[in-house]
């Protein structure tokens, strides 16, 4: 009896506090929608990975699974808005980190600060600094970050690159070096997507034209967009639109690097999400595929981070503050980020679980400039952000390098004013 009473008790203490080290919470119910644009190959399958984390612990809520397809957010951006301004917000939704980003949410009060769980959590502690610049906005924590991804990422097909005894261009001169030997053998070079595919790529140019710090200043004020280096930068991405696949407008992110998969193209410009995609797609980083930072940008990481937000008046609030503990621990980010092609926001994620392209991503991280991405709402506002998009987007039919630089110039100045 007494052995049985033993086993049970072990038994019992197995299945309540699982792996994790968490006690199951049997007390929390109720419902969770969670708005996020993870539809793609890779972002759903650790969409999931995060939803099966926060199920082992709250068996008895439940989670809707409200995703609004479009790459960067840009379909959800628009729901939620009006969703969140019509008085019916979701229990979360994802949105970047960034002060530009949180800030139409926070300041007219649609949002709760989350700097108590910080403290509590002691999220201060394990997340990088340059992280939580990025996350503080008026004197408070807004949003809890699952990941941070890198923007200024060049992904390669190994094998068509070995065939042609090609390596992965460092800078635009090898770039375009590259990019005529494909050409020459009837190879997309670069493969490339809807229009802000073509503003991530821009981004990336910028980078690697400008010093990290002229780059940065680009969002601050304190680097002038009309200047010769602007204009050179410019030139380059003109010149870069030369070498991309015909059908661009109509392809989504991952229907872009679904070219360099099946090698009818060699190269593609994307955020690591696209390390996620790849993986999904059965490819092995380092045997199908290789990377290398954008050319030029070598020694700098362009960051993003995806996070969720407490809604003020969000249903079952209770709930909503069990998920944004779990999205910030380590388990949670452990679980998602090995899958999403990102790497934790936590400075003790566990190395063991992370790939090869992962573990350089968190060594770049750690000793390289850490720059913000605009197309990913890290560098400026909303509005910033759309004025370029809209301004790429003329430019990809017009293609005139003065009007582009006008555009933004004017952008810039009105952002800034
Ligand atoms: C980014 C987001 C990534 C990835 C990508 C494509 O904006 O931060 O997590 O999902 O969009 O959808």
């Amino acid at each position: 009896m007494r052995k049985l009473l033993v086993w049970l008790t072990v038994a019992g203490l197995l299945i309540g506090v699982g792996t994790t080290g968490w006690a199951v919470d049997e007390d929390l119910a109720g419902t969770l929608e969670i708005v996020h644009w993870w539809t793609a190959g890779g972002e759903k399958e650790a969409m999931d990975a995060l939803y099966e984390v926060f199920r082992a612990r709250y068996p008895y809520v439940s989670l809707i699974d409200a995703s609004i397809s479009g790459g960067a957010g840009i379909a959800a951006r628009a729901v939620l808005i009006s969703r969140i301004v019509g008085g019916r917000p979701p229990g979360t939704f994802q949105v970047h980190a960034g002060a530009g980003t949180i800030d139409p949410y926070a300041r007219p009060g649609f949002l709760e600060p989350i700097t108590f769980i910080y403290e509590e959590e002691g999220w201060v502690d394990v997340f990088p600094e340059p992280l939580l610049e990025m996350l503080r906005f008026d004197g408070e924590y807004w949003n809890v970050p699952v990941n941070i991804h890198r923007s200024n990422v060049l992904w390669y097909n190994k094998g068509i690159f070995e065939e042609h005894g090609l390596e992965a261009p460092v800078s635009m001169g090898d770039f375009f070096r590259t990019a005529d030997k494909l050409k020459a053998a009837g190879i997309i070079p670069l493969a490339l997507g809807e229009t802000w595919t073509v503003v991530h790529l821009l981004e990336t140019v910028l980078l690697g034209v400008l010093s990290p710090s002229a780059y940065t200043g680009l969002w601050d004020g304190t680097t002038s967009w009309n200047t010769a280096s602007v204009r050179l930068a410019l030139d380059y991405f003109d010149r870069m639109l030369n070498y991309v696949n015909e059908d661009a407008p109509a392809l989504s992110w991952d229907e872009a690097s679904a070219l360099v998969v099946s090698g009818d193209a060699a190269m593609n410009i994307m955020g690591d999400w696209a390390h996620g995609y790849f993986m999904a797609q059965g490819w092995t980083p380092g045997v199908e595929y290789g990377w290398a930072p954008t050319p030029g940008s070598a020694g700098a990481f362009q960051a993003l981070s995806d996070t969720f937000v407490l809604p003020k008046d969000a249903p079952d609030r209770d709930v909503v503050i069990a998920w944004l503990r779990t999205v910030g621990t380590r388990e949670g980010q452990d679980a998602f980020n090995p899958i999403k092609g990102s790497i934790s926001a936590r400075v003790d994620a566990d190395r063991a679980v992370y790939d090869v392209y992962q573990e350089s991503a968190m060594d770049d991280f750690a000793q390289d400039a850490i720059v913000p991405s605009l197309q990913h709402g890290a560098a400026a506002s909303p509005e910033w952000m759309d004025d370029f998009i809209s301004a790429v987007g003329s430019f990809v039919a017009h293609r005139s390098v003065d009007t582009l630089h006008r555009d933004l110039v004017s952008a810039a100045e009105e952002a800034l004013e």
